[in-house]
């Protein structure tokens, strides 16, 4: 399918959102000077380091300083701390989604690295505290829609990956970014069972991981996020089905090559690369069309791009995006 014209399904998001929260987006995003990926980095450089106080090993810390909700892009009603807490994907813990909640309760998210390598200038291995004070934090409400066929609207706390990756001095050859995560067998019992190809890997393409809606999260309803959920730091993609969001990331790489990725090595006819969430592209087990809201009963359309297709649809132009699903 090519997404150069609007189809019946396509529902862009200034359809579902109300109003007053996309012309704030809008203003927002054109004040930000997000019209081009360089503009993104240097807008948010600019910003006040990270004020708040992050204690070790205190999940429940609060983040000062969030700046609210800058791009809350639903205006949809959010799930509750306890649903977004107590139903997750988290396989290095477990493949039952309510266990990850309480096997990873003593997890160690302190002391905790990530590693920047491949194609940039000096490959360097920083603190985790070195990173979340790259930028101020923001709140960014976002719809989540995983690829089994549920969704959840969530209040995530972090910054764009972009500002990263300006930091990085990445060369112009990188085309891509591979996201490697956490492998720690003695806290991770389910990474005992050769379930996933270990450690777990997602990747983008250099423009999708530098688009103002990608964001490296450490936060949750204004606290530090919970282990369960990708503490101490995760990305978030929210045009993307969930597993393009990795939890837990310890090395970001940068290649000219399309990384492998763990859900692509583990059934590449089942799970493609991109994962544009795209209701016209069925599992093949299972229909897209629709999605069920954590506590709705009812089943709702799936949006294509999940209803971000107003701002990312052009990554895609003039891709055939049933061939890259
Ligand atoms: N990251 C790691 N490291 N391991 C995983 O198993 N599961 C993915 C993604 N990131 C996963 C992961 C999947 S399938 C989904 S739907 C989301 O995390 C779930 O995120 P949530 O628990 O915050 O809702």
């Amino acid at each position: 399918m090519l997404i150069k014209n609007k189809d019946s399904s396509f529902v862009p998001s200034s359809e579902i959102t109300p109003k007053r929260v996309y012309v704030n987006r809008r203003t927002f995003l054109r004040n930000a000077g997000f019209a081009g990926a360089a503009a993104i980095g240097a807008g948010l450089l600019g910003r006040a380091a990270f004020p708040g106080e992050v204690r070790a090993g205190n999940p429940a810390a609060k983040i000062a300083g969030v700046q609210k909700s800058l791009l809350s892009t639903t205006g949809e009603k959010l799930n509750s701390l306890k649903d977004i807490s107590s139903y997750n994907n988290y396989y290095e813990f477990s493949t039952d989604k309510y266990e990850p909640a309480d096997l990873a309760k003593n997890f160690k998210t302190r002391p905790w690295t990530v590693t920047v390598d491949g194609l940039v200038k000096k490959p360097k291995t920083y603190d985790l505290d070195a990173i979340l004070k790259m930028a101020a934090p923001e709140e960014r409400v976002y719809r989540h829609r995983c690829v089994e066929g549920w969704s959840m609207v969530m209040p995530w706390i972090g910054f764009p990956i972009s500002v990263l990756i300006q930091q990085a001095d990445v060369l112009p050859k990188a085309k891509y970014v591979k996201f490697t995560t956490l492998l720690d067998e003695k806290q991770m019992p389910g990474t005992r069972r050769a379930v996933l190809d270990w450690p777990y890997t997602e990747g983008l393409r250099m423009d999708e991981a530098m688009h103002p809606l990608a964001i490296f999260t450490f936060g949750l309803y204004g606290e530090m996020l919970p282990n369960q959920n990708g503490a101490p730091l995760r990305i978030t993609v929210p045009w993307k089905y969930g597993f393009k969001s990795g939890k837990a990331i310890t090395k970001i790489t940068f290649t000219d090559t399309q990384p492998s990725t763990a859900w692509n090595n583990a059934a590449p006819n089942e799970y493609g690369f991109y994962s544009n969430v795209n209701p016209q592209v069925n599992h093949p087990r299972w229909s897209q069309a629709t999605e069920r809201r954590l506590g709705e009963f009812l089943k709702r359309p799936t949006l294509m791009f999940n209803g971000y297709g107003d701002q990312v649809a052009s990554l895609y132009n003039g891709m055939d995006l049933k061939k890259n699903f």
